[in-house]
C-alpha cells in the first residue's frame, strides 16, 4: 500500500514538474514514506531521518508521510528540527501546494481523514515495471486489537469500480499485464453496488490482463460470492494470501479476529475445493499478550494442518493506543520466550514450505520475469502460483512470460529452465538442494 501511495504522490509531483532523482544528495525535497505497523519500522524511520541531514542542501525541503507522520502528527517536527512537512495518508493531494508553503519557511502537519479521498484524478507514476499496485479500498473498519491500522488510515471506503477498471486499461496501455488489488481488508470491498466478486470479474477481464492478485483479505469476508468468482476467472492467480495471526480461538478471540480456529479452516477448506493448486500464505504474530504454551501449540498445529506454502512473521510489537496496550500488564510475555517460540515457528514454517517445494521439482510452470536478481546474474521471476523462480534469461527479457521447469530449489525459491524456447535453452543448473 505504501509504494502505491508513494506512486500517486510520485505522479502528483510529477504533474506539478517535479523530477525524480535517483540520490537523496542535493535533492530539492525528500519525502520519507513511512510505516507504523510495528515499532521497528519506525525505529528505522528515525534511523533514515537523522542518516538524510547529511544529504540535505541548506534549501531541502524533507517530509515525512504515511502512517507514521499520521500517527505521531507534530510530534515529529518537534523530535526532528529538520522535517518541515508532516502528511499523512489522506493528505497528499496537498503535498504541491505544502511543498510552496514550505519553501516560504513553514511548517505544516496535514493529518485530517477525508473519506472520499481516492487520489481518482491523480495518475500513479509507477517505479516498478511489470505489476501495478492498484488500490481498491482505503482504510479499515475491524479493529484487531494489536493494529494502529484503522487510527493511521482512517474508516473502510472503496474506489467506484468503473475506476478501478479504468486504471487497469491504462496500466495495460502502459504495457503491463499483472495488477495487484489493495485494500487492508480487500475482500470486503463495495462501492455501494459492486462487491469483491464483481470486481475481480471485471478486473479480470479486461483485454490485456493476464495476471489479477490481490492483497490482503480478511477471512471472514471470502463469501461464497468471491470464492467462485476467483475460481471462475481465468486471469485471477492460483494464490491467497490469508491472514491467520494465531491458531488458538481463545488468543483470536482477544485479538478480536472475530473468527475461530475452526471457521478458518472452512474458509480454506472451501477455497481449495473450489480452487485446484491454490497456493496459500498468511501472517502470523507471536508473543500477543497472554499467549499460553498452549495457544502458541496451536498456532503451530494450524500451520502443519494448511501446510501454508509461505508466511510473514511477526513477534507482536505494542504499539500506542491499541487495545492490546490495555492489557494486564502481567500479560506480556517475556522477550526471550518470544524469541524462543518465534524461531520454533520459522522452523515448522519453513520445513513445510521446503516439503511442498521439493514435490514441485521437475514441474513445468508459467512465470513472468520481474527483474534483475540480487547476485545480478539470474533473474528473478514468479510463477502464477506466487513461487520466486531464479531463470537464466537475458535482463531483454524483463517483463515476458517464460514456461520454465523448475529444477532446484534452495527450499524457499526455485531455479528453473526456459522450455519451449530454443533461443533460451541452456544447461540444466545443478539442483541447489
Ligand atoms: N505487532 C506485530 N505484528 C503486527 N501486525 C499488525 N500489527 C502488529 C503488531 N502490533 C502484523 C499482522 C498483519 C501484518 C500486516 O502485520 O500480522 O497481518
Ligand atoms: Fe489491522 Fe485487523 Fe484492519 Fe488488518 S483487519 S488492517 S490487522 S485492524
Amino acid at each position: 500500500m505504501n509504494v502505491a501511495d508513494s506512486e500517486l504522490m510520485y505522479g502528483k509531483l510529477a504533474a506539478h514538474g517535479y523530477e525524480p532523482v535517483d540520490l537523496p544528495d542535493g535533492a530539492d525535497v525528500i519525502l520519507v514514506n513511512t510505516c507504523a505497523i510495528r515499532e521497528n519500522a519506525e525505529t528505522r524511520v528515525i534511523g533514515r531521518l537523522g542518516e538524510l541531514k547529511r544529504f540535505m542542501k541548506p534549501d531541502t525541503i524533507v517530509g515525512v508521510t504515511g502512517c507514521m507522520a499520521q500517527r505521531l502528527g507534530p510530534r515529529v517536527l518537534d523530535q526532528a528540527k529538520h522535517v518541515s512537512l508532516v502528511v499523512g495518508p489522506d493528505g497528499y493531494r496537498a503535498l504541491p501546494a505544502l511543498l510552496d508553503g514550505a519553501r516560504r519557511g513553514e511548517k505544516f502537519t496535514a493529518t485530517d481523514f477525508d473519506l472520499e479521498e481516492h487520489y481518482e484524478d491523480v495518475v500513479a507514476r509507477r517505479f516498478e515495471g511489470v505489476k501495478a499496485w492498484i488500490p481498491v479500498q482505503r482504510g479499515c473498519d475491524y479493529r484487531c486489537t494489536y493494529c494502529i491500522v484503522p487510527t493511521t488510515r482512517g474508516p473502510e471506503r472503496s474506489r467506484k469500480l468503473p475506476d478501478v477498471v479504468r486504471e487497469v486499461q491504462q496500466v495495460v496501455e502502459q504495457g503491463l499485464s499483472e495488477v495487484v488489488l489493495l485494500g487492508q481488508t480487500v475482500n470486503s470491498y463495495t462501492d455501494g453496488t459492486h462487491d469483491f466478486a464483481d470486481l475481480l470479474r471485471a478486473v479480470g477481464a479486461v483485454d490485456g490482463i493476464r495476471r489479477v492478485r490481490y492483497t490482503s483479505p480478511h477471512p471472514n469476508d471470502f463469501s461464497d460470492r468471491v470464492i467462485a468468482a476467483m475460481a471462475e476467472t481465468p486471469t485471477v492467480c492460483e494464490h491467497i494470501h490469508l491472514p491467520m495471526q494465531s491458531g488458538s480461538t481463545s488468543m483470536l478471540k482477544r485479538m478480536l479476529r472475530r473468527y475461530s480456529r475452526e471457521e478458518y479452516l472452512e474458509c480454506v477448506a472451501r477455497m481449495r475445493a473450489a480452487i485446484p493448486g491454490l497456493a496459500l500464505t498468511t501472517d502470523i504474530i507471536v508473543g500477543f499478550p497472554g499467549e499460553t504454551d498452549e495457544e502458541f501449540e496451536d498456532t503451530l498445529s494450524l500451520v502443519r494442518e494448511v501446510r501454508f506454502d509461505d508466511a510473514f512473521m511477526f513477534k507482536f510489537s505494542p504499539r500506542e493506543g491499541t487495545p492490546a496496550t490495555r492489557m494486564p500488564p502481567e500479560w506480556t510475555i517475556p522477550d526471550a520466550l518470544v524469541a524462543q517460540r518465534f524461531e520454533r515457528l520459522v522452523a515448522t514454517v519453513r520445513g513445510i514450505s521446503r516439503e511442498n517445494n521439493l514435490k514441485r521439482l521437475g514441474d513445468t510452470t508459467e512465470v513472468l520475469v520481474e527483474k534483475v536478481a540480487r547476485d545480478g546474474e539470474l533473474l528473478q521471476a514468479r510463477s502464477r502460483d506466487f513461487k520466486t523462480v531464479m531463470v537464466p534469461a537475458d535482463s531483454a527479457r524483463i517483463g515476458d512470460y517464460l514456461t520454465v521447469q523448475l529444477t532446484g530449489t534452495t527450499g524457499a525459491t526455485f531455479t528453473g529452465t526456459p522450455v519451449g524456447d530454443k533461443k533460451e535453452r541452456v544447461p540444466l543448473p545443478m539442483a541447489t538442494l
